[in-house]
């Protein structure tokens, strides 16, 4: 069984806001496989970032895909507008959703790819039930609401219960990424890496993305499909 591509998503919360039409042609150019786009309402998280004009305004200058994080109350509310705003996959979380399998059903007629994020805190048997209509899967190694946070290794063992499970859509990991953290992510059954301070906070961001990916590479193992 072949080991599933691995993309590196530079996460713009780490980018500089006043140039973000500059840092993302930036980061393409550096390598980015996708360009993760952190939304925060101020409600679910304790930050506030980022909403649909944003999203539209980047999708305007991007070449890549955007995967759009919506760490936001009520997402089957909103999905549809980010979706028109240019997101390709869009990822809720499934502590956030009253109804998740309408979201779900929502960002499918709407065109984009769903996708389900999971808290540090949530066992991975809240998203069991969703598994054959999701495109992608998000653990959080990180509680969500900021860049720049220590990774959270125990969450490791839920990418494994997703492949044990026959899961074989997209597996993403979000929070602390870097050189030091990457490898044991990809032995667990990542091939998604959202990397913020990984990438923008290192001196040379084509240097890093090349590194994360190597190393990616290195300790991934065989996909479940
Ligand atoms: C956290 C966000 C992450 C964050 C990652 O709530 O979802 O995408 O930007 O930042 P780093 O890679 O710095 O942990
Ligand atoms: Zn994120």
């Amino acid at each position: 069984m072949e080991a599933r591509p691995v993309r590196i998503a530079p996460s713009l919360l780490s980018a500089d806001f006043v140039r973000l039409a500059e840092q993302v042609a930036a980061v393409e150019e550096a390598g980015a496989d996708w360009l993760h786009v952190d939304v925060m309402d101020g409600h679910f998280v304790p930050n506030l970032t980022l909403g649909p004009p944003i999203v539209k305004a980047l999708r305007a200058v991007a070449r890549r895909p955007l995967d759009v994080h919506i760490m936001i109350e009520r997402p089957e509310e909103w999905v549809e507008r980010y979706v028109e705003a240019g997101a390709e996959v869009l990822t809720f979380h499934v502590e956030a959703a009253a109804d998740p399998s309408a979201a779900i059903d929502k960002i499918v007629a709407a065109g984009a790819r769903p996708a389900m994020a999971l808290n540090p805190a949530t066992p991975v048997e809240h998203v069991l039930p969703f598994l054959d209509r999701l495109s992608m899967v998000l653990v959080m190694s990180v509680h969500p609401g900021f860049g720049g946070q220590k990774f959270m290794p125990e969450v490791l063992v839920k990418l494994e219960r997703l492949r044990e499970a026959g899961y074989s859509g997209d597996l993403e990991i979000d929070g602390g990424i870097g050189p030091e953290t990457i490898e044991s992510a990809a032995r667990a059954g990542a091939h998604v890496f959202v990397s913020g301070t990984g990438v923008f906070g290192a001196p040379d961001w084509k240097a890093r993305i090349a590194d994360l990916r190597a190393r990616a590479r290195g300790a991934a193992v065989p996909s479940a499909s």
